[in-house]
């Protein structure tokens, strides 16, 4: 079997995708008491289906459902398929952290570079889903075109956040000037969760990568880090120091991560796409104006 994958349509090699969607969403609660997030419906359909079609659509035909004790509903969602997509469901013990989600798909990928992208993650670009009408190669095709050009050992998206959110995300700092939206660059450092005025730049990890298999050998040595959990940007930042190339790409100016898991952050993004929804954005739209005009109930 060849170490590299022919490129398919998405200008790439990268046919498989652990999707890790164990996470406690404690932040959601109650809404998260008995419905997991990732199957909170976003617009028409529940967040980790736009994650399935947002990958099929970018070159990926192999998902692993990393899920957990009280997420089968995640697992049944997919009974009958999504966008051709192949499924296959690894259960997570204990939720020890997204680096300890990963390690879940060492047998699974083979010894083969894969993406992950994050259940509970929504992308958007121009108020709709990724696979929404023809748009150039969405992040994951570029981060994996970026990955291999690189002959790097991970690629991560990312997006500019303001300073005094660094506290919350993964924090990448760029080896040169800070790139423009949609530019790819060499990452110089990565910091979970940086203590304010520790970040390295402005540039938070946005919920999709490209990892090569090192990754797991360098999971295993990975101590537990910010929260006690087991985290994947300290392991990405060991492959880093043992000299190995990590790009970071951009997203473009017209992409937007929704973190689902945030209460905020759902609502944005569930306000977008019902405003922007093909047959019903247009009484939402009229609703909101109406709303916005200081039309109450009385
Ligand atoms: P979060 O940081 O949002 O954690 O995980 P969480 O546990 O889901 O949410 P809160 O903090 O309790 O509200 C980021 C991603 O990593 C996955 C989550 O499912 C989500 O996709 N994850 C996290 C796991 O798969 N396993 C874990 O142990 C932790």
């Amino acid at each position: 079997m060849p170490a590299v994958e022919a490129k398919g349509a998405a200008g790439h090699g990268i046919r498989r995708a652990v999707v890790p969607a164990a996470g406690l969403g404690t932040r959601l609660l109650p809404a998260t008491r008995a419905i997991p997030k990732e199957l909170l419906p976003v617009g028409d359909r529940p967040v980790i289906q736009h994650v399935a079609e947002e990958l099929a659509a970018n070159g990926i035909e192999d998902v692993l459902l990393v899920t957990r004790r009280g997420k089968d509903a995640i697992v049944d969602h997919f009974d009958t398929g999504a966008a051709g997509l192949g499924f296959t469901a690894v259960r997570q013990a204990e939720p020890r952290g997204l680096g300890d989600a990963v390690l879940c798909a060492e047998t699974w990928a083979a010894g083969r570079p894969f993406v992950v992208a994050l259940g509970d993650a929504v992308l958007s670009a121009y108020g709709q889903s990724t696979i929404a009408g023809p748009r150039p190669a969405s992040i994951v095709a570029r981060l994996a075109q970026a990955f291999e050009r690189a002959d790097a050992v991970a690629a991560i998206a990312v997006e500019a956040v303001p300073r005094e959110q660094a506290s919350r995300y993964g924090m990448v700092g760029a080896a040169g000037p800070a790139p423009a939206p949609g530019e790819a660059f060499e990452v110089s450092a990565l910091v979970e969760k940086p203590a304010p005025g520790q970040a390295p730049g402005e540039l938070a990890v946005a919920a999709r990568y490209v990892l090569s298999p090192a990754i797991f050998a360098a999971l295993r040595e990975t101590p537990p880090g910010a929260g006690g959990e087991l985290q994947l940007t300290d392991a990405i930042a060991r492959l880093a120091q043992a000299r190995g190339r990590v790009v970071g790409v951009r997203l473009a100016a017209d992409e937007r991560r929704h973190d689902v898991g945030d209460l905020g952050s759902y609502l944005r993004a569930a306000t977008e796409f019902a405003l922007t929804h093909p047959e019903h954005g247009a009484g939402a739209r009229a609703r909101a104006s109406e709303l916005l005009d200081g039309d109450r109930p009385g």
